[in-house]
């Protein structure tokens, strides 16, 4: 399953081309745990979308008066007046620096009963999708850490009553994630923005500890481009790619765990439910999480990331 990775050494004894061993010194400055393709996808990352500097949006890269378009919806446009740009962060969401270990958690059933939890906790920057629960047991398996978690605001809208009633409910949810970044995808689509607003403006308001921010969806247009580029055309694409995509600007080592959608572990050989915590299945429709996972399976061989499909313990 793991792929031993090349050394950065055996790389740059390889590679006559100066051009390429200028950009991969730069790129790669851990020659502990560079390869080959990691610098070159690490590169095109860093040249097409450039997460690390816009994956959200901040007060250096969106401006009072400029005009927001939305990824997911090219012909809608949004106004970013004073007071919406008083919301926005004023620092570098990352504070700009790197981490040595990404974990990536994704939602699928094959992270239950893997005691992966503690493994999970000792990365240095943990990735959540979509508010997943950790507690009430599934510590253990998933772990508590979290630095990042996104939001679908469809959860907003089906659990939390929109946001137009009482708030405690999510304020309780929230607080399971401490001063993590809660990414919003506020103008994704129409229907996103008003909830989001009122998720960020709560959270403000109360002074939570999480830190909500929005998606850029300049940066998700391009990652979709990107993705595409790379021959994975089949739909939009879902939180957990996104979130792998970033994690390989933020992280020198990117770990994946819960990702696996299939109906039947690749070990146990045992029927697995969707999610960790139930059995919702995936919107065909909008994503291809199958041919998602072969992309990054391919990634997996070459060494850019590594996914865990079996127990840790
Ligand atoms: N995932 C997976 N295998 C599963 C379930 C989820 O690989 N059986 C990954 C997908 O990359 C997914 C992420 O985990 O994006 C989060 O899962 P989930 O919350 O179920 O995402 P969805 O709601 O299906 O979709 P979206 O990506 O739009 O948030």
């Amino acid at each position: 399953q793991e792929q031993p990775q090349m050394r950065n050494a055996q790389f740059f004894d390889s590679c006559k081309n100066l051009k390429i061993y200028f950009v991969v010194n730069i790129l790669c400055p851990s020659k502990k745990t560079a390869n080959f393709y990691w610098c070159i996808h690490r590169l095109n990352l860093k040249t097409n979308v450039n997460g690390f500097d816009k994956a959200l949006i901040t007060q250096t890269n969106t401006k009072v008066g400029s005009i927001i378009v939305y990824d997911g919806e090219r012909k809608r446009t949004y106004n970013v007046t004073p007071q919406v740009f008083n919301s926005f962060p004023k620092g570098h969401p990352f504070s700009n620096k790197r981490w040595d270990t990404c974990a990536v958690i994704g939602n699928g059933g094959i992270i239950a009963n893997s005691s992966c939890g503690k493994r999970i906790n000792s990365a240095d920057f943990v990735i959540r999708c979509n508010l997943p629960p950790l507690t009430n047991g599934y510590e253990k398996d998933v772990g508590t850490k979290t630095n990042l978690v996104t939001a679908n605001p469809t959860i907003f809208l089906n659990k939390y009553g929109a946001l137009t009633g009482r708030r405690r409910p999510l304020m309780e949810k929230l607080s399971s994630y401490g001063s993590s970044l809660l990414l919003l995808p506020a103008f994704s689509f129409g229907m996103n923005t008003a909830v989001c607003m009122r998720a960020l403006y709560t959270l403000q308001d109360f002074q939570a500890a999480i830190q909500p921010v929005f998606f850029n969806p300049d940066y998700l247009y391009k990652l979709s481009l990107f993705w595409r580029s790379q021959g994975l055309k089949e739909g939009r694409l879902s939180t957990g790619v996104i979130m792998t995509s970033l994690a390989l600007e933020l992280c020198d080592n990117v770990h994946l765990y819960g990702f696996w959608p299939f109906g039947v572990h690749p070990y146990k050989l045992k029927n697995l439910t969707n999610h960790y915590y139930d059995d919702m299945k995936p919107n065909t429709n909008f994503h291809s999480m199958p041919s998602e996972f072969n992309t990054l399976l391919q990634l997996h061989k070459q060494g850019v990331l590594r996914l865990h499909l079996g127990d840790c313990e």
